[in-house]
């Protein structure tokens, strides 16, 4: 009897190899390893340094073992397809990111991909094939930790951002360009970028990263959409001083400054509630000495919110705040726009989809939109574009200790599996007999 026809139909007969999956999750996790408290142990893996390389070197590898086609673009975009019985047919893509942030966890972004990996393998050994070609990709500069702004790879490869001004961005710790760094871990690609024809769909599965799964003790994140992000880095320049003999009428402090904008972020939430989340995450005195009055400080702000008039809103009174007390300090204000993208919609049909293969796997599922920018928000300018959760214990991420049960990994990925083969059109006629040994 046809599998196929033993199951609900978004059941599919192509099974996931949990503990497979797990394992590789594990060996991408040695690479850039970081121990924290208590025992966590998590990554850092920063965009297109050496671990990057290696850890890429590691997935290319996997991808290579499985007989797959593997290009790289010229943003070091990497994709590995297994062609499916319709030459002319546009691959579903499924993809996510393996760099990681400086204080990163072993799931965010490496689960995306690795799941993709483990898609692919698994149908190779079930011998059954589809009509579209499956493509996993993994995007350069996720995390936008090291080169703002985040998304980066993807957003160059639906046409946002024009490569050549990518190539030319600097790193913000030792400012490195981009494009030299790219050649020396050996990632500059040749195939072009953007990309010249879309994918049939782009789907993903991600840690959630937050609270609401486990707090509603649900398995499946649907995510309907990915709110709005802005990045502003601010440079405030006083005058370096004597911390003893310099009256406090004299001083130009620009420490003072920012501090007072540390705490104006946390009233500007809860003046406008919602889901307006704000957060200073990198600070930079100068020269951080004990004894001196600072005489520059850089600093970032992060705002999000699923409303991009409020977010206008919370950047304009941002931006007012700031120069109203740099002012008072006699302090000068610099602004870099880092990141800017308004928020975004997924899919409704495979939303839906998404939602219908959880039922068939018997798991629970919940819409919810996304906290964190991802890959897929930027795929979504040029084809269906989805996202799978599951849940992030403790709603911990972005910290070494970021934890998702092996249950629920197996259980997001067969219900991304399903949903990917369902848009793939998996083929109910023979199967083909692939053994190990010919791949
Ligand atoms: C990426 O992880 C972001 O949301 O900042
Ligand atoms: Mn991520
Ligand atoms: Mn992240």
């Amino acid at each position: 009897m046809n599998p196929l026809l033993a199951h609900d139909p978004l059941r599919s007969p192509v099974r996931i190899d949990a503990d497979r999956l797990w394992a590789r999750l594990d060996d991408l996790a040695q690479i850039g390893a970081v121990d924290g408290v208590g025992g966590a142990r998590g990554n850092c893996r920063l965009a297109l340094t050496d671990a990057d390389r290696e850890g890429r070197d590691l997935v290319v590898g996997w991808m290579r073992d499985l007989g797959l086609e593997v290009i790289v673009d010229v943003i070091g975009n990497v994709f590995a397809t297994l062609p499916g019985t319709d030459p002319t047919a546009p691959a579903v893509m499924i993809g996510s990111h393996i760099d990681t942030v400086r204080t990163g966890g072993r799931f965010d972004g490496n689960l995306g991909v690795l799941a993709g990996l483990e898609i692919i393998e698994a149908l190779i050994d079930s011998g059954y094939r589809t009509e579209h070609p499956i493509t996993v990709a993994f995007f350069t500069d996720e995390e936008g930790s090291r080169f703002a702004p985040d998304m980066l790879g993807s957003l160059v490869y639906v046409g946002g951002m024009a490569v050549e001004r990518a190539l030319d961005i600097c790193a913000v710790d030792d400012g490195a360009r981009l494009g030299d760094e790219l050649a020396r871990i050996g990632y500059a690609g040749s195939a072009p970028c953007p990309a010249p024809a879309p994918p049939k769909c782009f789907l993903e599965l991600h840690i959630e990263q937050g609270p609401i799964l486990e707090d509603a003790g649900i398995t499946i994140g649907v995510v309907e959409g990915v709110q709005g992000i802005s990045w502003t880095e601010f440079t405030l320049t006083g005058r370096s001083a004597h911390a003893g003999t310099t009256p406090i009428a004299a001083r130009r402090d620009p420490l003072l400054v920012a501090a007072q904008v540390v705490a104006e972020v946390r009233m500007l939430c809860r003046d406008l509630g919602g889901s307006q989340v704000a957060t200073v995450g990198r600070f930079e005195p100068h020269p951080n000495l004990v004894n001196v009055v600072a005489s520059q400080v850089i600093f970032t702000v992060d705002l999000r919110n699923t409303d991009d008039l409020v977010l206008i809103e919370a950047e304009r009174r941002l931006l007012e705040f700031v120069e109203q007390v740099a002012q008072a300090e006699s302090v000068s204000v610099q602004t870099r726009v880092l990141s800017r993208f308004a928020p975004v919609d997924f899919d409704h049909g495979l939303a839906e989809l998404i939602e219908r293969c959880a039922r068939s796997e018997g798991a629970s599922s919940l819409r919810l939109p996304s906290g964190a920018g991802h890959d897929a928000q930027m795929l979504a300018r040029i084809c269906p574009s989805a996202m799978v959760f599951v849940p992030s214990v403790g709603g911990l991420s972005h910290n070494l200790a970021e934890y998702t049960d092996p249950g629920d990994v197996a259980v997001g990925a067969q219900v991304l599996a399903d949903a990917v083969l369902a848009s793939a059109v998996l083929l109910s006629g023979e199967r083909v007999n692939r053994s190990t040994d010919s791949r």
